[in-house]
């Protein structure tokens, strides 16, 4: 019998569960948009039959925030909609459906790490969408909505390999925001996470988020300083990069329902990176 089965299983949170999941000797399979297209909802039921999983974890998403903007009917199509395609499915096979959202449900001006019953108030296209992929889970009995922030992973295009790039790449400064605080979060602790709790019989929302909280401007110079570089890292605001969607001031999560839960804490956020850099530079 299939444990557990992955959509957008070539992202880099899919791809980290599949890994993980695989280490624990969990019967795990999934698919990605080029073999299962989660909009259809021919498709997800033909594939969420086939399989019968006991859990079906779904990481695909319309992820690109700003081109959100400019095409949210196809963001709510994947981000929405089609979390409704999988939960009904999951209700008719008996599958528990753990799906995974954002942040961006919250409005972002908060100054006090959200709750997960803390008012929602999405303030881009992309938060809108995945606010209405929660809704969506919501249907699917025994689901469980894992809200998480600013991840980065194995294989995936991230904020961590953006700034080993400019660094490696010989760039003379760094000029990084400072005025947005949250959660750097690394796609294999958030999939051990997610394995726990799949093990657990939590339902509704969780957050899931490395301990701690930095800004951006905090998270590149540790990148930095654990490549052993000196490069100038200059903070600035906001504005010095004006972007199409929206970004949350303040987007720092709660996990204090999650450490009950695994009664365990969530590694620090420098641990995480520390790891993630260890082994993408040993290859
Ligand atoms: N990245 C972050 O910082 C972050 C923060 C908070 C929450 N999240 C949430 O965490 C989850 C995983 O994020 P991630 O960073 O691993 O994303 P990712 O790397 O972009 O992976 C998402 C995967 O879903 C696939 N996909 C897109 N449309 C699909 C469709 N219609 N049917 C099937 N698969 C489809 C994508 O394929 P293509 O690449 O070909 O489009 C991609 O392989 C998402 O729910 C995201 O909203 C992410």
């Amino acid at each position: 019998m299939t444990e557990i089965l992955i959509t957008g299983n070539h992202g880099q949170l899919g791809r980290a569960i599949q890994r993980l999941g695989a280490a624990r000797r969990l019967s795990v399979s999934g698919s990605d948009i080029d073999t299962l297209d989660i909009t259809s909802a021919a498709q997800v039921e033909e594939w969420v039959g086939a399989y019968k999983p006991r859990t079906l974890i779904n990481c695909a998403a319309f992820t690109a925030v700003d081109d959100c903007e400019e095409q949210e009917a196809l963001a709510e199509a994947i981000n929405g909609t089609a979390v409704g395609h999988l939960a009904a499915a999951c209700r008719r096979h008996k599958t528990r459906l753990i799906h995974v959202s954002t942040d961006y449900v919250f409005n972002g001006t908060g100054s006090q790490p959200y709750l997960e019953s803390d008012e929602l108030g999405p303030a881009s296209a992309y938060g809108r969408t995945k606010l209405i992929g929660e809704e969506m889970a919501a249907q699917a009995p025994g689901h469980l909505i894992v809200r998480t922030a600013w991840l980065y992973g194995r294989g995936g295009r991230n904020f961590v390999e953006a700034i080993r790039g400019q660094i490696e790449g010989g760039a003379e400064e760094l000029r990084v925001v400072a005025d947005q605080r949250g959660c750097p979060t690394f796609c294999d602790d958030l999939a051990t996470a997610m394995l726990d709790l799949a093990e657990s019989d939590a339902e509704g929302v969780v957050h899931v988020v490395n301990s701690g909280e930095t800004t951006w401007y905090g998270f590149a110079s540790e990148v930095a300083r654990i490549l052993g570089s000196s490069i100038p890292i200059l903070p600035v605001g906001t504005e010095a990069y004006p972007r199409p969607a929206p970004r949350p001031a303040y987007s720092v999560l709660d996990i204090n329902r999650l450490h009950t839960i695994l009664g365990r804490p969530m590694p620090s956020w420098q641990d995480a990176l520390a790891r993630y850099m260890d082994d993408s530079c040993a290859g």
